[in-house]
Formats: structure tokens, C-alpha cells, sequence
């Protein structure tokens, strides 16, 4: 059993990223890992804006991080980068912070022209928090998840494939 964080950059939970969100968790949970969640846009705004280290929810989601094998990143496509929301919560993680973790992102956007956003953008950021090994990931067009009720989604069969892949070969790194 590994410990596995999922850092959501959202900005909300009625966003289509929240059907990543659940199926990242469910994967994980059934494969009998403790799963913990950081949703950015629920910590104090305050301590994000201002880059208050000092601050307890700050230092808890980190101490989430720090116990995870496995972090990952589910952001949506926002300008052509991963989120602001995201980047907020990033600046404040320890300098190495990632140093020696399995990191996985996963990017919902709305067309395929920021296909690489993970590469240009994401990659590196993460990098420079001390990741070495960060999977590939995916990225997921938001045209192939449906909110059906305000909380409920169904994604596309060809989706679910692809992600139940990525999931799997990140659950492979646990072992
Ligand atoms: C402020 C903002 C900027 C966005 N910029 C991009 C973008 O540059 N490229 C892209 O493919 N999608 C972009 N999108 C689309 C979102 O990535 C996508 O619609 C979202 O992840 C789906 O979540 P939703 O269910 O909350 O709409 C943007 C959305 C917003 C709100």
C-alpha cells in the first residue's frame, strides 16, 4: 500500500475536471492505497495570494505531499498553461518538494491546440520542484466528459480507456 496525493487545480467542483478527480481517486482507492486530496481553491485565498508559508492549511496539504509516492496533478487548460489556481499552491510546496516522487498529470482543455501544455509548461515547473520521474499523463478534451446531474459526469467510453491506462501504469510505479 503506497500513499497517493491528488492536487486538483480547479475552480470548482462542478468543473468536468472533478470526473478526472473521481476516477483518479476510485482507481487508487481500489487498488488499496490511501488516497488524500488537495483542492487548491479550498485553501485560504489569502494565504495562496500572499505566498504565506506560515500558514496551517498550507503546511497541511504539504504534509500530504511530502507522505505521497504518487502525486497527481489534474489541472484544467487555462490560457494555454495548466491553471493559476494550481501555480498558487505549487509556490508554496518546499523547494524539492517532489524530489523522489512518481508524479501524473492529467489536463482537461477545450481543444487540442494546448495538447502540449503538459510538456511546455507543466513539466517543467515540476521539475524544478525535484521531480525526475513524471509519466506522461494525458490530456483529456473536455468535449468528452458530460455533467449529467450538478455532481455527476460520464465520460466518453474512448476516455475512460485511455485513462484507466495511465492510471494503471502509474499503479505499476507503486509497486
Ligand atoms: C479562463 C479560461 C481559460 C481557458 N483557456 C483555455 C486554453 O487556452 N486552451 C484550451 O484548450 N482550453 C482552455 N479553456 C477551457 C478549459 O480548459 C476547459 O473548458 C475546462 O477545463 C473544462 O472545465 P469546465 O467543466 O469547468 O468547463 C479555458 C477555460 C477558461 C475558463
Amino acid at each position: 500500500m503506497a500513499n497517493v496525493v491528488i492536487i486538483y487545480g480547479g475552480n470548482s467542483h462542478r468543473s468536468r475536471l472533478k470526473a478526472l478527480f473521481e476516477k483518479t481517486e476510485g482507481y487508487f482507492k481500489a487498488e488499496g492505497h490511501e488516497t488524500s486530496s488537495i483542492f487548491v481553491h479550498e485553501l485560504p485565498a489569502e494565504d495562496l495570494i500572499t505566498a504565506n508559508f506560515a500558514s496551517e492549511d498550507i503546511q497541511k496539504a504539504n504534509a500530504k505531499v511530502e507522505q505521497a509516492s504518487l502525486v497527481v496533478v489534474i489541472t484544467p487548460v487555462y490560457k494555454a498553461a495548466y491553471s493559476g489556481i494550481l501555480k498558487t499552491y505549487l509556490d508554496l510546496l518546499p523547494q524539492k518538494g517532489l524530489e523522489g516522487k512518481t508524479l501524473l498529470p492529467l489536463v482537461l482543455g477545450g481543444s487540442f491546440g494546448h495538447l502540449l501544455a503538459i510538456d511546455y509548461a507543466l513539466k517543467p515547473v515540476l521539475s524544478s520542484l525535484g521531480a525526475t520521474n513524471i509519466l506522461s499523463g494525458a490530456y483529456v478534451l473536455d468535449s468528452h466528459i458530460e455533467r449529467v446531474e450538478e455532481d455527476q459526469f460520464i465520460i466518453s467510453t474512448e476516455i475512460t480507456e485511455r485513462i484507466d491506462r495511465v492510471l494503471q501504469l502509474a499503479g505499476e510505479e507503486l509497486k
